[in-house]
């Protein structure tokens, strides 16, 4: 068993009878859904998923995983998903993948959001492996890019995987991918991108997760806000 698939078997025995379950999107994601399933059809485990993503919903489906649509619903029992990078005080960026938007809308509305990674994401800091992914309206690019610009911001459009065109979201909107100086303070980036007109959403992920597991040694290592 590789640390991706130890990390989300565990998440999945946190899972009780009942509970209504947002599946993230990612490898680490869809090693929980794998697991979650297991306990599904085998343990008799009663539980409703709710997807982030069409890819994470097919896959539920597929291993006859009972589903709700987003649009459905009003609460959410836990939320479990992968990150791209965490830092000590378990803030997070995400969204290397096109599915950002419902991915943070699950992380505010669950009661827990249990995020699933091993040690190579940990980072003391925001932005130290990977640009931050700034999900933009098509006609607003240009500019929602000068204004990060303004902020010391630098980056280009994401370009799609075979390199001939742009990448576009599971909402047909574009990327910015984005570098800003080390020094500026992710809260203070949060709430900037938060607010700024053209942006539908950002791969910062500040004060949302409630616990991280990472595998460490052998075992699973728990850090959490409450
Ligand atoms: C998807 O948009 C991302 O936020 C993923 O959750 C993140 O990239 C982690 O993916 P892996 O589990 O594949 O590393």
């Amino acid at each position: 068993m590789n640390d991706k698939e130890y990390v989300a078997k565990h998440a999945a025995n946190l899972v009780k009878d009942g509970m209504l379950v947002g599946l993230g999107t990612g490898s680490t994601a869809d090693c929980f859904i794998t697991e979650l399933a297991r306990r599904k059809n085998e343990e008799n485990l009663h539980v409703t998923a709710v997807s982030s993503s069409i890819v994470s919903m097919i896959k539920a489906q597929a291993l006859n995983l009972p589903m709700m649509a987003v649009e459905h619903l009003t609460r959410l029992d836990l939320y479990v998903d992968g990150a791209d990078e965490v830092t000590p005080d378990n803030t997070l960026l995400k969204g290397q993948g096109a599915d950002l938007v419902k991915e943070k809308i699950l992380a505010r509305a669950c009661d827990k959001f249990i995020v699933l990674v091993d040690q190579s994401k940990m980072v003391n800091q925001i932005g130290e492996k990977f640009f931050i992914p700034i999900e933009v309206m098509p006609f607003a690019w240009k500019l929602v890019k000068q204004q990060l610009e303004k902020l010391g911001g630098q980056g280009s459009l994401r370009p799609n995987n075979n390199g001939n065109g742009l990448a576009v979201t599971s909402y047909g909107s574009l990327v910015l991918d984005m570098k800003f100086d080390p020094q500026f303070e992710i809260s203070k980036l949060d709430t900037i991108l938060n607010a700024m007109p053209g942006v539908i959403e950002h791969g910062i992920f500040y004060q949302l997760a409630d616990l991280v597991l990472c595998p460490v040694d052998g075992k699973i290592q728990e850090t959490g806000r409450r």
